[in-house]
């Protein structure tokens, strides 16, 4: 039997989520609410619609959110998604920033991925790091890589990928940063230490108060504010700017743009910013 579910659910449940992760679920999204909703209520033996919100908004352990908003967000991405972004980081901004930051000489090089899924963008850029920087230079990076989804962390923090998922990566860089399975393992890769020990994958919801004040050098947060509404991409695109470092580089999707936001960052090339 199909899930019902009232103007009353829909209002309830899309500004829960409003709420507490930013996404804005509009009335064409109800379907797909619906339908989430009905496969987390099968899996958990909840009666009802109404019953499953007051056990949600009840739980003050905010467990039952996390697996919501597992549930409803989504995590589409792949290895090297808008090559552009590579090929900047590669030619301008990482020889940039290893100019004035003297890389190498104490200072750090400090990334940040912010909504990376299942972690493709963030070893992505970890491959573009490790291919560009000397041996000696490795231990003076870091790149911290976040999303709101545990079970999108999982996956990236366990880094193995099918291998259509790696089918697009050049032959030498599989080779160098990807170990192939065999046997049971057969047709799957699985990342190798050097690259997955260059990436912390830490939980964070992009709505809450940043846990750290260090400043990065390049942030990317791509194809995850259009999920948001217009002021609560204005605020974070605000809080990013304010945690960037004073020569650093902000990108985001190449379907996104920050027409219509109050912001203080100079335009650099479509869907890339700087300080
Ligand atoms: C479409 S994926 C984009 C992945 C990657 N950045 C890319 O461009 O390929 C959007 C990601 O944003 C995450 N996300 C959505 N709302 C978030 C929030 N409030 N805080 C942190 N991550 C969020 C989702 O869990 C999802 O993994």
């Amino acid at each position: 039997m199909q899930l019902e579910l009232s103007e009353r659910d829909y209002t309830d449940f899309s500004n829960l989520i409003y709420e507490k992760c930013g996404i804005y679920l509009h009335k064409g999204k109800r379907e797909l609410l619906r339908a989430r909703l009905a496969k987390v209520l099968r899996k958990h033996d909840f009666a009802s619609v109404r019953e499953y919100y007051s056990h949600l908004v009840g739980d003050q352990t905010g467990k039952e959110l996390i697996q919501l908003l597992d549930s409803i967000s989504t995590n589409l991405t792949f290895f090297f998604r808008e090559p552009k972004h590579f090929d900047f980081l590669t030619n301008i901004a990482i020889p940039k920033l290893i100019r004035a930051k003297r890389v190498g000489a104490g200072k750090r090089l400090n990334l940040w991925c912010a909504g990376c899924s299942s972690g493709e963008e963030a070893y992505s850029i970890g491959i573009t790091l490790l291919e560009k920087l000397s041996d000696s230079n490795l231990r003076e990076v870091s790149i911290l890589a976040t999303d709101i989804s545990t079970r999108m962390l999982n996956v990236a923090i366990r880094g193995v990928y099918g291998e259509e998922k790696v089918e697009k990566i050049s032959y030498e860089l599989r080779r160098r940063y990807f170990q192939k399975g065999v046997k049971n393992w057969e047709g799957f890769y699985r990342v190798k230490p050097a690259l997955r020990e260059a990436i912390e994958f830490r939980r964070l919801n992009l709505v809450e108060p940043f846990p750290f004040n260090t400043p990065f050098d390049i942030i990317f947060c791509r194809n995850v504010m259009i999920y948001f509404d217009k002021p609560t991409q204005e605020k974070l695109v605000n809080r990013f700017y304010n945690v960037l470092s004073k020569e650093g580089y902000f990108l985001i999707g190449h379907s996104e743009s920050l027409t219509g936001i109050g912001h203080s960052f100079r335009y650099v090339q479509p869907s890339i910013y700087a300080k």
